[in-house]
């Protein structure tokens, strides 16, 4: 049967330097055209992840699988240069004495016509057809790096590790190169670990996004339920400004200025945040001294001030110190909106796209 086993499917992998696990029972599982992304901030053991994979690094504990074949664990190995994954590394390097078209073709088989003919596609589709000739040292850093993502690409590797790809472009190429890589993967069936610090990246090239932190994989899952179903306030915090509320259950319901919500499952009184986005507050305007009805949908409104706002391009942000409590609330409208500081506004919450999660106390 075809696709029995995932391509790569890794096993409690735990890395420790010094004693310290960077790397901290994390299992995934990649499919055949499938692109999983480790998403998580600098230092949480994204690239040590990738590293143990790609067999230049070895794990303290936990297995690693190709198509339902053990290639290592912490007795058996398979060596890097016999594992067949693609790799692209954040310290990418092209070989400085061959040809952007040699670099490409390095790890090519079969005959000179057909390798020069899978150069040039590849070369084409990452916009540097024209450099076909030239040395690494007469390109651009964003240059160098386009290339060697042909070089990865070349040799149609079954499975691709990526970390950090495209950092090295601006944003207006990134987008082309992103898109042209990801259509070159899934032409090929590759499975692909993607590895990247910025949400927005993972958001548009991943069918599936892991969130890592302190060495862990905190939520895994589409991008549109880890954005929409966070685990925890942090997870919140990764794509977006936040905004917290705070409150205390009392009855299974924790009570705010916004109106009450629901806490199930937390017990009476546990201190919990209310976290929302700042596209998730809705204003409306001051009529001497009263605010909107309450609504099911957007709850009770409360009063505050504002307390700057700024043009960001596609929307304005605005920022409110509320008169219930003092804290700052930041809500986005799109277009133009630039209240003068001072201006008196009422502001609700879409109830739907609220969070309630229970204070951690240490
Ligand atoms: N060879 C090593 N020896 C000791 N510590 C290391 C080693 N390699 C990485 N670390 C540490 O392990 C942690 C995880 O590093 P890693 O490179 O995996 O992070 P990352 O998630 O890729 O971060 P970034 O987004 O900045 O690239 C860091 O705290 C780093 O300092
Ligand atoms: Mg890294």
């Amino acid at each position: 049967m075809q696709n029995a086993n995932p391509r790569l499917k890794i096993k409690n992998l735990v890395q420790r330097y010094d004693g310290r696990k960077v790397v901290d029972d994390v299992s995934l599982e990649i499919w055949p055209g499938q692109v999983v992304c480790l998403l998580g901030p600098s230092g949480c053991g994204k690239s040590t992840t990738l590293r143990m994979i790609a067999g230049v690094e070895m794990q303290n504990s936990g297995e690693i699988w190709v198509d339902g074949n053990l290639i290592c664990d912490t007795v058996f190995r398979v060596p890097p240069e016999r594992r067949q994954i693609g790799l692209m590394f954040q310290d990418f390097a092209l070989f400085p004495h061959l040809r952007v078209g040699e670099n490409v073709a390095f790890g090519l088989r079969g005959s000179k016509a057909d390798k020069g003919m899978r150069v040039e596609e590849l070369l084409r589709r990452v916009g540097m057809s024209r450099y076909l000739e030239a040395y690494p040292h007469e390109l651009s850093g964003g240059e160098q790096q386009r290339v060697a993502l042909a070089r990865a690409l070349a040799p149609r590797p079954s499975i691709m590790l990526m970390d950090e790809p495209f950092s090295g472009l601006d944003n207006r190429l990134r987008d082309g190169i992103r898109d042209e890589t990801l259509e070159i993967l899934r032409e090929e069936e590759t499975a692909v670990l993607l590895v990247t610090h910025e949400p927005e990246e993972a958001m548009r090239m991943a069918d599936e996004i892991a969130l890592m932190r302190r060495g862990r994989i905190v939520q895994q899952g589409a991008p549109y339920n880890i954005y929409n179903a966070p685990v925890d306030r942090e997870a919140v915090a990764f794509f977006s400004d936040v905004n917290i509320i705070c409150s205390t259950v009392n009855g299974a319901l924790a009570d705010t200025p916004f109106g009450q919500f629901l806490t199930p499952g937390i017990a009476d009184g546990q201190e919990v945040e209310i976290v929302t986005r700042p596209q998730h507050i809705k204003l409306d305007f001051d009529r001497s001294g009263t605010g909107p009805s309450p609504t099911i949908e957007n709850g009770t409104a409360a009063r505050g001030t504002v307390l700057r706002s700024r043009f960001m391009g596609s929307e304005s942000l605005v920022e409110f110190r509320m008169e219930h409590d003092g804290s700052t609330l930041k809500a986005t409208v799109p277009n133009v909106f630039l209240p003068k500081p001072g201006k008196v506004m009422w502001l609700l919450l879409r109830r739907n796209r609220c969070f309630v999660f229970p204070v951690e106390t240490d």
